[in-house]
């Protein structure tokens, strides 16, 4: 069983022992980014004090060990979402590479005619880029019907599947309600009529084992800062067979094999076609130490820890009067909720005052509120460093708001 408490002394965000409003800090914001251990500060540090140099441009020993570094990185990449290493693109996160799918895949395989499957509960990271797509090739927006709590059903996708559907684009797990959707189910059913689909794994990866053979996805996006990485860094995987269905987005110096003044270019196959310009080198050196550091304690102990404390969590945030849980049911480790008559930002500016961290608003998902009937939410997410006196810390301080809060219930 993880230990929590153990692995906190890892993590200068808790031994240097923050203060937020005179308090102890209690961070409960890991869906948004995530505290990094010691090993990855200093896996920067070293790049920066003693490793520095560019990748694949120079026949020296440095270039020579950053080359290596990236190499050893995308391996471990690979391993982690069973995929093959050439399948692995470095992108800046998750948002270029969804932006990736759109314009090196949808912008040059999809027409009017076509239809891209979404949900209103995306992020924007996930929504924007095929509003894009629809404007510049006509191709039409549809959203799979969410059931009563706010879930993704594989019945639900399968009824608003085509023949016109040729892109899924859904998250594993969705960033406000936290539920886990079936992308194997769904992967299947797009097949079946000859749609990809992308997943956008950014509150998946971090949390649970991701096997994209398994699930069988065509793209698959995540970022290294939600699982203990620096941020700047992410992964697009983009699966073999359809990699030589890309054109590359960005090009440059590092993408090509050679070019001449009639415009003729030949751009390097696999993830290198896509990874034009200088690498975020001292991102990828954080990478590679924060994936030896999850890999250490393990995903699936991870996924273990974190749903245990999720239960605890429920089981407490539930003996707050007046509060509303949106997702009691759902399987990350993500608790989504209001508190009656106090706007959600009030709430979030009350914990700040008490040292809790916790994100509130719409969470970057806007067009959620519309099934969910209020504007705002306050989210408060764990990771596999939060405690169970963390959680009794935010519900203690939820039952006592005092003042503050009453003048909000008049
Ligand atoms: N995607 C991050 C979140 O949900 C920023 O908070």
């Amino acid at each position: 069983m993880l230990d929590s408490y153990k692995i906190r002394k890892e993590f200068p965000m808790f031994t240097n022992k923050i203060k937020m409003q005179g308090h102890d800090l209690v961070f409960l914001d890991n869906a948004s980014t995530t505290f990094k251990p010691k090993c990855v500060v200093d896996a920067i540090n070293r790049y920066y004090e003693f490793e520095t140099s560019n990748s694949h441009r120079g026949d020296y020993d440095l270039c020579y060990n950053a080359d290596q570094k990236i190499a050893e990185t995308r391996k471990l990449v690979a391993e982690l979402i069973n995929a093959k290493p050439e399948e692995c693109i470095f992108t800046s996160g998750t948002t270029a590479s969804i932006n990736i799918v759109a314009y090196a895949y949808a912008l040059n395989n999809l027409n009017k005619d076509d239809e891209i499957l979404i949900s209103l509960e995306e992020h924007a990271s996930n929504t924007l880029p095929w509003f894009e797509i629809s404007k510049k090739t006509g191709c039409r927006i549809k959203y799979v019907e969410l059931d009563n709590e706010g879930r993704i059903t594989l019945e639900n996708v399968k009824k608003a599947i085509s023949n016109k559907t040729k892109l899924i684009a859904l998250a594993q797990v969705g960033n406000v309600l936290g539920y886990e959707t079936d992308i194997k189910g769904i992967a299947k059913a797009a097949h079946e009529v000859g749609a990809v689909v992308s997943c956008d794994g950014a509150q998946s990866v971090p949390h649970m084992k991701v096997d994209v053979k398994d699930l069988d996805v065509d793209f698959l996006s995540f970022s290294a800062h939600k699982m203990c990485g620096p941020t700047g860094v992410g992964i697009l995987y983009v699966k073999e067979e359809i990699m030589d269905k890309l054109d590359p987005v960005f090009v440059g110096g590092g993408n090509n094999v050679n070019f001449a003044p009639e415009a003729n270019v030949n751009y390097l196959k696999g993830p290198e076609m896509f990874e034009a310009g200088t690498l975020n080198i001292e991102g990828i050196y954080g990478f590679n130490a924060a994936l030896k550091f999850i890999k250490e304690i393990g995903i699936e102990n991870i996924t273990e820890y974190e749903r245990n404390l999720r239960r605890y969590a429920v089981k407490r945030l539930i003996e707050v009067e007046g509060l509303t849980l949106y997702n009691e049911t759902a399987e990350a480790g993500i608790l989504t909720f209001n508190l009656k008559g106090v706007f959600a930002q009030d709430l979030g500016t009350y914990l700040n005052a008490k040292g809790i961290a916790v994100r509130t608003g719409q969470h970057c998902a806007k067009m959620l509120p519309i099934f969910l009937g209020t504007p705002a939410t306050v989210r408060a997410s764990i990771y596999f460093y939060t405690t169970k006196e963390e959680i009794d810390c935010l519900v203690e301080t939820l039952k006592t708001g005092g003042n503050f809060l009453d003048a909000y219930f008049a």
